[in-house]
């Protein structure tokens, strides 16, 4: 008797485990898609190199640097467009 309540529980408690995983993971993305593009560049853009600075390029290099460093940095596009605009904003 005593087994059957334990594999319950335990089964119970792999179900809430998951969920909480889920939800986690659920959340964690919109975290991700709410950062700014500040943030992000903060964050992506000097893994590989020094953070860029914005005044070192002009709006229509940064569309093209944008899309060179997206597939690098593995962003989305709108994080993309996050990071772009932001650069163009303070260039
Ligand atoms: C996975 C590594 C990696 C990440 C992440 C990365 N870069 Fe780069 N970046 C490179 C490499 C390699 C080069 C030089 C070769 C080239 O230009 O493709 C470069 C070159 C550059 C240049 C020089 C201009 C040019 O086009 O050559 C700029 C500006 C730049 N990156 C901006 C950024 C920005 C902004 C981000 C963030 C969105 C970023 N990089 C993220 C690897 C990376």
């Amino acid at each position: 008797m005593k087994s059957k309540k334990y594999i319950i529980n335990t089964l119970l408690g792999m179900f809430f485990a998951t969920t909480l995983f889920i939800v986690g993971c659920s959340s964690t993305q919109d975290v991700a898609l709410a950062k700014s593009g500040a943030q992000l560049w903060g964050e992506n853009c000097v893994r590989c190199h020094n953070a860029p600075s914005p005044t070192a390029f002009s709006d229509i290099q940064w569309e093209t640097i944008g899309q060179h460093m997206r597939i690098r940095a593995n962003l989305t596009a709108q994080q993309t467009d996050k990071v772009v605009e932001f650069l163009k904003m303070a260039n």
